[in-house]
Protein backbone atom coordinates (compact mmCIF):
# COMPACT_ATOMS: atom_id res chain seq x y z
CA UNK A 1 0.00 0.00 0.00
CA UNK A 2 1.40 3.55 -1.17
CA UNK A 3 0.52 5.92 1.75
CA UNK A 4 0.47 9.40 -0.22
CA UNK A 5 1.03 12.69 1.59
CA UNK A 6 -2.56 13.17 0.92
CA UNK A 7 -5.80 13.46 2.83
CA UNK A 8 -9.50 13.72 2.29
CA UNK A 9 -11.11 16.08 4.79
CA UNK A 10 -14.23 15.35 5.88
CA UNK A 11 -16.36 17.79 7.80
CA UNK A 12 -19.74 17.72 10.00
CA UNK A 13 -21.25 18.43 13.07
CA UNK A 14 -18.78 20.88 13.40
CA UNK A 15 -15.66 18.17 13.12
CA UNK A 16 -13.10 17.64 10.71
CA UNK A 17 -11.34 14.58 10.33
CA UNK A 18 -8.50 14.37 7.42
CA UNK A 19 -8.74 10.81 6.44
CA UNK A 20 -5.93 9.28 4.23
CA UNK A 21 -5.34 8.52 0.56
CA UNK A 22 -3.54 5.26 -0.15
CA UNK A 23 -2.71 5.21 -3.88
CA UNK A 24 -3.10 1.61 -5.54
CA UNK A 25 -0.82 0.27 -8.78
CA UNK A 26 -3.95 0.53 -11.08
CA UNK A 27 -7.49 1.31 -10.23
CA UNK A 28 -9.31 4.42 -7.85
CA UNK A 29 -7.13 6.03 -4.97
CA UNK A 30 -8.68 4.32 -1.69
CA UNK A 31 -10.03 6.62 1.63
CA UNK A 32 -8.14 4.97 4.98
CA UNK A 33 -11.61 4.85 6.92
CA UNK A 34 -9.99 2.87 9.60
CA UNK A 35 -9.78 5.35 12.50
CA UNK A 36 -13.00 6.91 11.58
CA UNK A 37 -15.42 5.41 13.91
CA UNK A 38 -12.61 5.78 16.98
CA UNK A 39 -11.75 10.02 15.59
CA UNK A 40 -15.36 10.64 14.36
CA UNK A 41 -17.79 8.15 15.79
CA UNK A 42 -20.10 7.64 13.04
CA UNK A 43 -19.86 4.39 10.41
CA UNK A 44 -20.16 4.06 6.77
CA UNK A 45 -23.41 2.73 4.96
CA UNK A 46 -22.34 0.30 1.89
CA UNK A 47 -24.61 -2.89 2.26
CA UNK A 48 -23.33 -3.95 -1.48
CA UNK A 49 -20.06 -3.10 -1.01
CA UNK A 50 -20.47 -1.16 -3.77
CA UNK A 51 -17.82 1.85 -2.83
CA UNK A 52 -15.63 -0.40 -0.73
CA UNK A 53 -12.29 -1.63 -1.21
CA UNK A 54 -12.66 -4.40 1.82
CA UNK A 55 -8.42 -4.99 1.71
CA UNK A 56 -5.81 -5.19 -0.15
CA UNK A 57 -4.40 -7.73 -2.77
CA UNK A 58 -1.40 -7.91 -4.87
CA UNK A 59 -3.04 -10.73 -7.20
CA UNK A 60 -6.28 -9.74 -9.26
CA UNK A 61 -6.91 -6.25 -11.06
CA UNK A 62 -10.21 -5.61 -12.79
CA UNK A 63 -10.69 -2.42 -14.55
CA UNK A 64 -14.68 -2.40 -15.01
CA UNK A 65 -14.35 0.75 -17.75
CA UNK A 66 -11.68 -0.83 -19.50
CA UNK A 67 -13.36 -4.77 -19.29
CA UNK A 68 -9.63 -5.47 -18.47
CA UNK A 69 -8.54 -8.38 -16.10
CA UNK A 70 -5.06 -9.01 -14.59
CA UNK A 71 -3.84 -12.20 -12.96
CA UNK A 72 -0.45 -10.81 -11.31
CA UNK A 73 -0.63 -8.03 -14.24
CA UNK A 74 -1.11 -11.07 -17.17
CA UNK A 75 -3.81 -10.08 -19.14
CA UNK A 76 -6.65 -12.67 -19.07
CA UNK A 77 -6.18 -12.57 -22.77
CA UNK A 78 -2.90 -13.65 -22.80
CA UNK A 79 -2.60 -16.08 -20.32
CA UNK A 80 -5.82 -17.99 -21.93
CA UNK A 81 -4.09 -17.67 -24.92
CA UNK A 82 -0.67 -18.47 -24.06
CA UNK A 83 -0.66 -20.36 -20.77
CA UNK A 84 -2.36 -23.44 -19.24
CA UNK A 85 -4.44 -23.86 -15.84
CA UNK A 86 -2.10 -25.40 -13.50
CA UNK A 87 0.37 -22.75 -14.90
CA UNK A 88 -2.31 -19.81 -13.37
CA UNK A 89 -2.40 -21.64 -10.76
CA UNK A 90 1.14 -21.24 -9.63
CA UNK A 91 1.20 -17.41 -11.12
CA UNK A 92 -2.05 -16.70 -8.44
CA UNK A 93 -0.39 -18.88 -5.71
CA UNK A 94 3.13 -17.44 -5.68
CA UNK A 95 2.97 -14.10 -7.55
CA UNK A 96 5.43 -15.07 -10.89
CA UNK A 97 5.26 -17.43 -13.56
CA UNK A 98 7.02 -20.33 -13.17
CA UNK A 99 10.41 -21.92 -14.73
CA UNK A 100 10.87 -25.39 -16.53
CA UNK A 101 11.77 -26.88 -13.23
CA UNK A 102 9.59 -25.13 -11.14
CA UNK A 103 5.81 -25.90 -13.23
CA UNK A 104 7.73 -29.60 -13.18
CA UNK A 105 7.69 -29.81 -9.41
CA UNK A 106 4.33 -28.06 -9.03
CA UNK A 107 2.74 -30.22 -11.69
CA UNK A 108 3.84 -33.07 -9.93
CA UNK A 109 2.95 -32.47 -6.53
CA UNK A 110 -0.62 -31.42 -7.35
CA UNK A 111 -0.67 -34.65 -9.68
CA UNK A 112 -0.10 -36.98 -6.96
CA UNK A 113 -2.47 -35.48 -4.44
CA UNK A 114 -5.44 -35.89 -6.55
CA UNK A 115 -7.35 -39.40 -4.86
CA UNK A 116 -9.13 -38.56 -1.88
CA UNK A 117 -9.41 -40.52 0.88
CA UNK A 118 -11.30 -43.89 -0.01
CA UNK A 119 -13.02 -43.52 2.83
CA UNK A 120 -14.48 -40.32 1.43
CA UNK A 121 -16.32 -42.35 -1.07
CA UNK A 122 -18.73 -43.44 1.83
CA UNK A 123 -20.03 -39.68 2.27
CA UNK A 124 -21.76 -39.59 -1.21
CA UNK A 125 -24.07 -42.83 -0.24
CA UNK A 126 -25.48 -40.29 2.56
CA UNK A 127 -27.12 -37.95 -0.28
CA UNK A 128 -30.22 -38.59 -2.44
CA UNK A 129 -28.78 -39.30 -6.30
CA UNK A 130 -30.54 -36.63 -7.15
CA UNK A 131 -29.02 -34.45 -5.16
CA UNK A 132 -27.40 -30.89 -6.74
CA UNK A 133 -24.00 -31.83 -7.09
CA UNK A 134 -23.29 -28.48 -5.56
CA UNK A 135 -25.02 -29.75 -2.53
CA UNK A 136 -22.49 -32.88 -2.48
CA UNK A 137 -19.31 -31.15 -2.80
CA UNK A 138 -20.44 -28.13 -0.25
CA UNK A 139 -21.13 -31.16 2.11
CA UNK A 140 -17.48 -33.19 0.93
CA UNK A 141 -15.05 -30.47 1.00
CA UNK A 142 -16.04 -29.62 4.09
CA UNK A 143 -15.83 -32.36 5.53
CA UNK A 144 -12.33 -32.82 3.96
CA UNK A 145 -11.43 -31.51 7.99
CA UNK A 146 -11.79 -34.20 9.25
CA UNK A 147 -9.46 -35.96 7.35
CA UNK A 148 -6.94 -34.13 6.74
CA UNK A 149 -5.38 -33.31 10.47
CA UNK A 150 -1.83 -32.40 8.98
CA UNK A 151 -2.96 -29.51 6.35
CA UNK A 152 -5.16 -27.74 9.26
CA UNK A 153 -3.09 -25.15 11.43
CA UNK A 154 -3.35 -22.16 9.62
CA UNK A 155 -0.48 -20.47 11.71
CA UNK A 156 1.83 -22.87 10.08
CA UNK A 157 2.91 -21.81 6.62
CA UNK A 158 3.55 -25.33 5.55
CA UNK A 159 0.48 -27.04 6.20
CA UNK A 160 -0.83 -23.73 4.45
CA UNK A 161 0.81 -24.50 1.67
CA UNK A 162 0.04 -28.60 1.83
CA UNK A 163 -3.90 -27.50 2.29
CA UNK A 164 -3.55 -25.35 -0.82
CA UNK A 165 -2.18 -28.17 -3.17
CA UNK A 166 -4.47 -30.72 -1.37
CA UNK A 167 -7.66 -28.71 -2.63
CA UNK A 168 -6.51 -27.92 -5.89
CA UNK A 169 -5.62 -31.61 -6.48
CA UNK A 170 -8.93 -32.81 -4.98
CA UNK A 171 -11.99 -30.38 -6.29
CA UNK A 172 -11.54 -32.08 -9.69
CA UNK A 173 -11.78 -35.37 -8.16
CA UNK A 174 -14.91 -34.65 -5.38
CA UNK A 175 -16.80 -32.79 -8.62
CA UNK A 176 -16.55 -35.61 -11.11
CA UNK A 177 -17.31 -38.31 -8.05
CA UNK A 178 -20.63 -36.07 -7.06
CA UNK A 179 -21.16 -36.39 -10.85
CA UNK A 180 -21.20 -39.87 -10.87
CA UNK A 181 -22.57 -40.34 -7.98
CA UNK A 182 -25.57 -38.44 -9.43
CA UNK A 183 -25.76 -40.58 -12.56
CA UNK A 184 -25.50 -44.02 -11.52
CA UNK A 185 -22.03 -44.36 -12.66
CA UNK A 186 -18.97 -45.53 -10.41
CA UNK A 187 -16.16 -43.54 -9.38
CA UNK A 188 -13.57 -43.20 -12.00
CA UNK A 189 -10.23 -42.53 -10.01
CA UNK A 190 -7.60 -40.10 -11.74
CA UNK A 191 -4.66 -40.83 -13.82
CA UNK A 192 -1.78 -39.60 -13.48
CA UNK A 193 -0.75 -39.79 -17.30
CA UNK A 194 -3.21 -37.36 -18.15
CA UNK A 195 -3.19 -33.47 -17.62
CA UNK A 196 -5.20 -31.87 -14.84
CA UNK A 197 -8.21 -30.97 -17.34
CA UNK A 198 -8.21 -34.18 -19.29
CA UNK A 199 -7.88 -35.98 -15.95
CA UNK A 200 -11.78 -34.05 -14.57
CA UNK A 201 -12.78 -35.32 -17.95
CA UNK A 202 -11.66 -39.11 -18.00
CA UNK A 203 -13.05 -38.90 -14.57
CA UNK A 204 -16.69 -37.29 -15.48
CA UNK A 205 -16.90 -39.70 -18.78
CA UNK A 206 -15.25 -42.73 -18.41
CA UNK A 207 -16.68 -45.81 -17.57
CA UNK A 208 -15.38 -48.93 -16.74
CA UNK A 209 -16.48 -51.09 -19.17
CA UNK A 210 -14.31 -49.28 -22.11
CA UNK A 211 -11.85 -46.82 -22.85
CA UNK A 212 -12.56 -43.66 -22.96
CA UNK A 213 -9.88 -41.24 -25.02
CA UNK A 214 -9.84 -37.37 -23.79
CA UNK A 215 -10.25 -35.79 -27.22
CA UNK A 216 -7.26 -33.30 -26.73
CA UNK A 217 -9.10 -29.80 -28.12
CA UNK A 218 -11.91 -30.68 -25.61
CA UNK A 219 -9.01 -31.03 -22.78
CA UNK A 220 -7.85 -27.25 -24.24
CA UNK A 221 -10.92 -26.26 -24.05
CA UNK A 222 -12.15 -27.07 -20.50
CA UNK A 223 -8.41 -25.96 -19.18
CA UNK A 224 -9.24 -22.64 -20.77
CA UNK A 225 -12.38 -22.40 -19.36
CA UNK A 226 -10.57 -22.80 -15.44
CA UNK A 227 -8.42 -20.60 -16.58
CA UNK A 228 -10.78 -18.08 -17.15
CA UNK A 229 -12.88 -18.80 -13.88
CA UNK A 230 -9.37 -19.05 -11.98
CA UNK A 231 -10.15 -15.77 -9.84
CA UNK A 232 -11.86 -12.87 -9.70
CA UNK A 233 -10.80 -10.44 -6.99
CA UNK A 234 -13.09 -9.60 -4.27
CA UNK A 235 -16.69 -11.03 -5.68
CA UNK A 236 -19.29 -12.66 -3.22
CA UNK A 237 -17.38 -15.78 -3.04
CA UNK A 238 -14.28 -14.97 -2.43
CA UNK A 239 -15.31 -12.24 0.02
CA UNK A 240 -16.91 -15.10 2.09
CA UNK A 241 -13.96 -17.26 1.73
CA UNK A 242 -11.96 -14.10 3.34
CA UNK A 243 -14.54 -13.62 6.06
CA UNK A 244 -14.39 -17.18 7.34
CA UNK A 245 -10.81 -17.39 6.71
CA UNK A 246 -10.76 -14.07 9.52
CA UNK A 247 -12.33 -15.92 12.06
CA UNK A 248 -9.16 -18.65 11.54
CA UNK A 249 -11.57 -21.35 10.27
CA UNK A 250 -9.40 -24.67 8.81
CA UNK A 251 -8.84 -23.77 4.94
CA UNK A 252 -11.46 -26.91 4.02
CA UNK A 253 -14.34 -25.12 5.87
CA UNK A 254 -13.32 -21.45 3.88
CA UNK A 255 -13.71 -23.09 0.48
CA UNK A 256 -16.74 -25.03 1.29
CA UNK A 257 -17.99 -21.80 2.42
CA UNK A 258 -16.76 -20.41 -1.00
CA UNK A 259 -18.42 -22.92 -2.71
CA UNK A 260 -21.97 -22.28 -1.14
CA UNK A 261 -21.74 -18.73 -1.80
CA UNK A 262 -20.89 -19.35 -5.54
CA UNK A 263 -24.10 -21.93 -5.78
CA UNK A 264 -26.30 -18.56 -5.74
CA UNK A 265 -27.64 -17.81 -9.47
CA UNK A 266 -26.31 -13.62 -9.00
CA UNK A 267 -23.14 -15.52 -8.88
CA UNK A 268 -21.53 -18.49 -9.67
CA UNK A 269 -25.56 -20.54 -10.21
CA UNK A 270 -26.12 -18.42 -13.36
CA UNK A 271 -24.28 -20.61 -15.55
CA UNK A 272 -26.90 -23.14 -14.82
CA UNK A 273 -29.24 -20.22 -15.02
CA UNK A 274 -28.64 -18.81 -17.93
CA UNK A 275 -28.64 -21.96 -20.35
CA UNK A 276 -31.81 -22.77 -18.69
CA UNK A 277 -33.13 -19.53 -20.15
CA UNK A 278 -31.85 -19.74 -23.15
CA UNK A 279 -33.46 -23.04 -23.49
CA UNK A 280 -36.92 -21.72 -22.33
CA UNK A 281 -36.42 -19.16 -24.71
CA UNK A 282 -36.00 -21.67 -27.81
CA UNK A 283 -36.03 -19.76 -30.63
CA UNK A 284 -34.70 -16.49 -31.74
CA UNK A 285 -38.20 -15.10 -32.41
CA UNK A 286 -39.19 -15.40 -28.84
CA UNK A 287 -36.51 -13.30 -27.65
CA UNK A 288 -38.20 -9.70 -28.08
CA UNK A 289 -40.67 -11.11 -24.91
CA UNK A 290 -37.70 -12.25 -22.85
CA UNK A 291 -35.80 -8.77 -23.57
CA UNK A 292 -39.24 -7.08 -22.76
CA UNK A 293 -39.77 -8.96 -19.41
CA UNK A 294 -36.21 -8.58 -18.50
CA UNK A 295 -37.20 -4.65 -18.87
CA UNK A 296 -39.73 -4.86 -16.65
CA UNK A 297 -39.52 -3.77 -13.05
CA UNK A 298 -42.78 -5.89 -12.34
CA UNK A 299 -40.97 -9.26 -13.52
CA UNK A 300 -38.28 -10.66 -11.59
CA UNK A 301 -36.98 -12.02 -14.71
CA UNK A 302 -33.67 -11.07 -15.39
CA UNK A 303 -31.20 -12.14 -19.01
CA UNK A 304 -28.98 -14.58 -16.63
CA UNK A 305 -25.44 -14.27 -17.90
CA UNK A 306 -25.98 -10.35 -18.26
CA UNK A 307 -24.68 -7.93 -16.02
CA UNK A 308 -21.80 -7.74 -13.71
CA UNK A 309 -21.10 -5.68 -10.55
CA UNK A 310 -17.51 -4.30 -11.91
CA UNK A 311 -17.68 -4.82 -15.54
CA UNK A 312 -20.07 -2.03 -17.03
CA UNK A 313 -18.38 -2.46 -20.85
CA UNK A 314 -17.66 -5.92 -21.40
CA UNK A 315 -16.53 -9.08 -19.70
CA UNK A 316 -13.18 -9.92 -21.19
CA UNK A 317 -13.83 -13.73 -19.98
CA UNK A 318 -16.68 -13.64 -22.00
CA UNK A 319 -15.22 -12.54 -25.35
CA UNK A 320 -12.65 -15.74 -24.85
CA UNK A 321 -15.01 -17.97 -24.05
CA UNK A 322 -17.45 -16.67 -27.20
CA UNK A 323 -14.85 -17.59 -29.46
CA UNK A 324 -14.04 -21.08 -27.48
CA UNK A 325 -17.87 -21.62 -28.28
CA UNK A 326 -17.80 -21.46 -31.84
CA UNK A 327 -14.28 -23.54 -31.62
CA UNK A 328 -15.87 -26.22 -29.70
CA UNK A 329 -18.94 -26.26 -31.03
CA UNK A 330 -17.11 -26.40 -34.77
CA UNK A 331 -15.20 -29.42 -33.33
CA UNK A 332 -18.42 -31.71 -31.53
CA UNK A 333 -20.28 -30.99 -35.08
CA UNK A 334 -22.62 -28.86 -33.68
CA UNK A 335 -22.77 -26.30 -36.14
CA UNK A 336 -26.15 -24.50 -35.67
CA UNK A 337 -26.75 -25.40 -32.18
CA UNK A 338 -29.33 -23.73 -31.65
CA UNK A 339 -28.87 -22.95 -28.30
CA UNK A 340 -25.62 -20.81 -29.45
CA UNK A 341 -27.63 -19.25 -32.31
CA UNK A 342 -30.04 -18.03 -29.59
CA UNK A 343 -27.53 -16.58 -27.48
CA UNK A 344 -25.70 -14.96 -30.46
CA UNK A 345 -28.94 -13.32 -31.26
CA UNK A 346 -29.77 -12.33 -28.01
CA UNK A 347 -26.69 -10.52 -27.28
CA UNK A 348 -26.87 -8.48 -30.48
CA UNK A 349 -30.84 -7.45 -29.84
CA UNK A 350 -29.99 -6.38 -25.86
CA UNK A 351 -26.55 -4.66 -26.87
CA UNK A 352 -28.68 -2.56 -29.57
CA UNK A 353 -31.34 -2.18 -26.49
CA UNK A 354 -31.10 1.06 -24.77
CA UNK A 355 -32.30 0.19 -21.65
CA UNK A 356 -29.52 -2.63 -21.57
CA UNK A 357 -26.91 0.11 -22.91
CA UNK A 358 -27.83 2.92 -20.64
CA UNK A 359 -27.38 0.09 -17.98
CA UNK A 360 -24.47 -0.63 -19.11
CA UNK A 361 -25.48 -4.18 -19.39
CA UNK A 362 -23.03 -6.72 -21.43
CA UNK A 363 -22.92 -10.67 -21.25
CA UNK A 364 -20.48 -11.57 -18.34
CA UNK A 365 -18.46 -14.60 -17.88
CA UNK A 366 -21.37 -17.41 -17.19
CA UNK A 367 -23.49 -16.31 -20.86
CA UNK A 368 -21.85 -18.42 -22.96
CA UNK A 369 -19.63 -20.85 -21.05
CA UNK A 370 -22.87 -22.99 -20.20
CA UNK A 371 -23.49 -23.90 -23.94
CA UNK A 372 -19.68 -25.09 -24.27
CA UNK A 373 -19.92 -27.12 -21.09
CA UNK A 374 -23.68 -28.63 -22.28
CA UNK A 375 -21.73 -29.42 -25.88
CA UNK A 376 -19.19 -31.67 -23.91
CA UNK A 377 -21.60 -33.47 -22.22
CA UNK A 378 -22.19 -31.89 -19.10
CA UNK A 379 -25.96 -31.25 -17.82
CA UNK A 380 -26.10 -28.05 -16.32
CA UNK A 381 -26.45 -29.39 -12.50
CA UNK A 382 -22.43 -29.90 -13.33
CA UNK A 383 -21.84 -25.92 -14.48
CA UNK A 384 -21.46 -24.23 -11.17
CA UNK A 385 -18.92 -27.53 -10.05
CA UNK A 386 -16.88 -26.93 -13.03
CA UNK A 387 -17.09 -23.30 -11.81
CA UNK A 388 -16.16 -24.11 -8.30
CA UNK A 389 -13.42 -26.53 -9.83
CA UNK A 390 -11.79 -23.68 -11.15
CA UNK A 391 -12.17 -20.50 -8.76
CA UNK A 392 -10.28 -22.71 -5.95
CA UNK A 393 -7.11 -21.58 -6.79
CA UNK A 394 -8.54 -18.28 -6.26
CA UNK A 395 -10.28 -18.74 -3.06
CA UNK A 396 -6.73 -20.52 -2.04
CA UNK A 397 -5.11 -18.13 -3.32
CA UNK A 398 -6.77 -15.09 -1.62
CA UNK A 399 -7.12 -16.83 1.72
CA UNK A 400 -3.28 -17.52 2.12
CA UNK A 401 -3.14 -13.44 1.06
CA UNK A 402 -4.86 -12.96 4.44
CA UNK A 403 -4.02 -15.57 6.67
CA UNK A 404 -0.22 -14.01 5.88
CA UNK A 405 -0.85 -10.43 6.26
CA UNK A 406 0.31 -10.04 10.08
CA UNK A 407 -2.50 -6.94 10.24
CA UNK A 408 -5.37 -9.24 9.26
CA UNK A 409 -7.86 -9.07 11.85
CA UNK A 410 -11.45 -10.88 12.52
CA UNK A 411 -14.07 -9.37 9.62
CA UNK A 412 -16.75 -7.66 12.14
CA UNK A 413 -19.32 -5.23 9.82
CA UNK A 414 -21.16 -2.78 11.82
CA UNK A 415 -24.72 -1.64 10.78
CA UNK A 416 -27.35 0.74 10.49
CA UNK A 417 -29.78 -0.10 13.19
CA UNK A 418 -33.10 0.87 12.05
CA UNK A 419 -34.88 -1.27 14.29
CA UNK A 420 -37.14 -0.16 18.13
CA UNK A 421 -35.74 1.97 20.26
CA UNK A 422 -34.97 0.35 24.11
CA UNK A 423 -37.98 -0.10 25.81
CA UNK A 424 -38.65 -2.53 28.69
CA UNK A 425 -40.84 -5.92 29.15
CA UNK A 426 -44.22 -5.95 29.11
CA UNK A 427 -45.91 -9.31 31.16
CA UNK A 428 -48.12 -10.58 29.16
CA UNK A 429 -51.68 -10.05 30.73
CA UNK A 430 -50.66 -6.00 29.85
CA UNK A 431 -49.91 -6.62 26.42
C1 LIG B 1 -20.49 -13.75 -11.63
O1 LIG B 1 -18.44 -10.29 -8.76
C2 LIG B 1 -17.88 -11.08 -9.61
O2 LIG B 1 -16.77 -10.85 -10.00
C3 LIG B 1 -18.71 -12.28 -10.02
C4 LIG B 1 -18.13 -13.13 -11.14
C5 LIG B 1 -16.84 -13.83 -10.70
O3 LIG B 1 -16.05 -14.20 -11.60
O4 LIG B 1 -16.71 -14.09 -9.47
O5 LIG B 1 -17.85 -12.32 -12.28
C6 LIG B 1 -19.08 -14.23 -11.56
O6 LIG B 1 -21.19 -13.84 -10.64
C7 LIG B 1 -20.98 -13.04 -12.88
C8 LIG B 1 -22.42 -12.50 -12.73
C9 LIG B 1 -23.37 -13.69 -12.94
N1 LIG B 1 -24.77 -13.29 -12.61
C10 LIG B 1 -25.72 -13.18 -13.58
O7 LIG B 1 -25.48 -13.27 -14.79
C11 LIG B 1 -27.12 -12.93 -13.03
C12 LIG B 1 -27.78 -11.78 -13.83
N2 LIG B 1 -27.07 -10.52 -13.48
C13 LIG B 1 -27.63 -9.75 -12.41
O8 LIG B 1 -28.29 -10.39 -11.40
C14 LIG B 1 -26.73 -8.56 -12.01
O9 LIG B 1 -26.31 -7.98 -13.17
C15 LIG B 1 -25.54 -8.83 -11.12
C16 LIG B 1 -25.92 -9.54 -9.87
C17 LIG B 1 -24.51 -9.63 -11.85
C18 LIG B 1 -24.93 -7.47 -10.75
O10 LIG B 1 -25.86 -6.83 -9.97
P1 LIG B 1 -25.61 -5.33 -9.43
O11 LIG B 1 -24.25 -4.85 -9.74
O12 LIG B 1 -26.04 -5.30 -8.00
O13 LIG B 1 -26.54 -4.50 -10.33
P2 LIG B 1 -28.03 -4.22 -10.03
O14 LIG B 1 -28.71 -5.49 -9.63
O15 LIG B 1 -28.10 -3.05 -9.09
O16 LIG B 1 -28.57 -3.82 -11.47
C19 LIG B 1 -28.37 -2.52 -11.97
C20 LIG B 1 -29.58 -2.29 -12.86
C21 LIG B 1 -30.90 -2.62 -12.14
O17 LIG B 1 -31.89 -1.79 -12.73
P3 LIG B 1 -32.33 -0.45 -11.89
O18 LIG B 1 -32.76 -0.93 -10.51
O19 LIG B 1 -31.08 0.40 -11.83
O20 LIG B 1 -33.44 0.12 -12.70
O21 LIG B 1 -29.54 -3.16 -14.00
C22 LIG B 1 -30.65 -4.06 -13.95
C23 LIG B 1 -31.21 -4.03 -12.54
O22 LIG B 1 -32.60 -4.31 -12.56
N3 LIG B 1 -30.09 -5.38 -14.27
C24 LIG B 1 -30.63 -6.25 -15.12
C25 LIG B 1 -29.74 -7.34 -15.15
N4 LIG B 1 -28.71 -7.10 -14.33
C26 LIG B 1 -28.93 -5.90 -13.77
N5 LIG B 1 -31.76 -6.22 -15.85
C27 LIG B 1 -32.01 -7.30 -16.62
N6 LIG B 1 -31.20 -8.39 -16.73
C28 LIG B 1 -30.05 -8.43 -16.00
N7 LIG B 1 -29.25 -9.48 -16.09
Amino acid sequence: MDMTNKTATLSFEGKTLDLPILKPTHGPDVIDIRKLYETGDVFTYDPGFTSTAACESTITFIDGDKGELLYRGYPIEQLADKSHYLEVCYLLLYGELPNAAQIEDFEGRVTKHTMVHEQMHNFFRGFRRDSHPMATMVGVVGAMSAFYHDSLDINDAWQREVAAIRMIAKLPTIAAMAYKYSIGQPFVYPKNTLDYAGNFLHMCFAVPCEDYVVEPALAKAMDRIMTLHADHEQNASTSTVRLAGSSGANPFACIAAGIACLWGPAHGGANQACLEMLREIGTVDKIPEAIRRAKDKNDPFRLMGFGHRVYKNFDPRAKVMKESADEVLDLLGFHNNPTLQVAKELERIALDDDYFVSKKLYPNVDFYSGIILEAMGFPTSMFTPIFAVSRTVGWISQWKEMIADPTQKIGRPRQLYIGAARRDYVDVAAR
